[in-house]
């Protein structure tokens, strides 16, 4: 087993958790709730968020077990163990059945990576035949707000339309073009990346793509619906 690592990605991931939990402090009720994270990955970035907001514990899962020992290694080397716990095993058998008060908020670069098997780079990165599976998932699962990322080339038209679906609104989002790393460099993801692309439901360059990351929410007290706006900056939408 691997641990991810895309230095471009995780950089914007966490830098758009960052801004976005500071810009919705209040609404998001984090100081008070802590959040949970799907998909620790190596923790870096995650725990430089948790290290420059004082009031923040994260709660993370990750299904990959070097990534979970890799992860507890960089988080104590940033010295902020005692506010970002990483614990093995799937977020959905996990988050939902643990004690404690509920919590609303999720952050998650989810798995996206579509293609026709598991049998890809690092398999834990699968995301289904259109690479949204767990992002589908992570909307059914109740949490009111989710921070997470929308990448073009992973049917975002179906992940935005569900998520209005469930109640969802898109509040903001931070999008950034990504050059293609080795996860999508993988001949047989690209080949399945440009049909998806061909079938109108993903964008990607020759050798980019989009992600945003996006703050949904279903909170009353968090105005705005910005989905028109997130599938243009995703190359897609009218
Ligand atoms: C795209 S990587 C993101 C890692 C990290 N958050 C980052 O951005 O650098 C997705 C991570 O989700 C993990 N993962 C996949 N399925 C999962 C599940 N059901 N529950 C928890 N983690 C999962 C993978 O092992 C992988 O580390």
């Amino acid at each position: 087993m691997s641990c991810f690592s895309s230095a471009d990605e995780s950089a914007h991931y966490g830098f758009s958790v960052c801004m976005l939990l500071a810009q919705y402090r209040e609404q998001l009720g984090w100081e008070r709730e802590g959040v949970l994270e799907l998909g620790t990955g190596d923790a870096t970035v995650i725990a430089d968020v948790v290290a420059a907001l004082p009031g923040l514990r994260v709660r993370s899962f990750d299904i990959s077990a070097s990534s979970v020992e890799r992860a507890r290694a960089n988080i104590a080397a940033r010295g902020v163990a005692d506010r970002y716990t990483v614990e093995l095993g799937d977020f959905f058998d996990r988050a939902d059945s643990a004690a404690g008060p509920p919590v609303s908020t999720v952050i998650a670069n989810p798995p996206y990576i579509p293609a026709p098997d598991r049998d890809i780079l690092m398999p834990e990165l699968w995301g289904g035949v259109h690479g949204n599976d767990l992002a589908l998932q992570l909307l059914k699962a109740g949490h009111p707000n989710i921070v997470m990322a929308v990448p073009s080339y992973s049917d975002p038209v179906t992940t935005v339309a569900t998520a209005s679906d469930l109640g969802y609104r898109v509040a903001n989002f931070l999008a950034m073009a990504l050059d293609f790393g080795p996860y999508s460099s993988e001949p047989k993801v690209r080949a399945h990346i440009q049909r998806i692309c061909a079938e109108g439901r993903g964008w990607a360059g020759e050798d980019e793509y989009m992600v945003a990351v996006a703050l949904l929410t279903q909170n009353p007290d968090i105005p705005g619906d910005r989905a028109p706006h997130l599938l243009r900056a995703l190359q897609l939408g009218a």
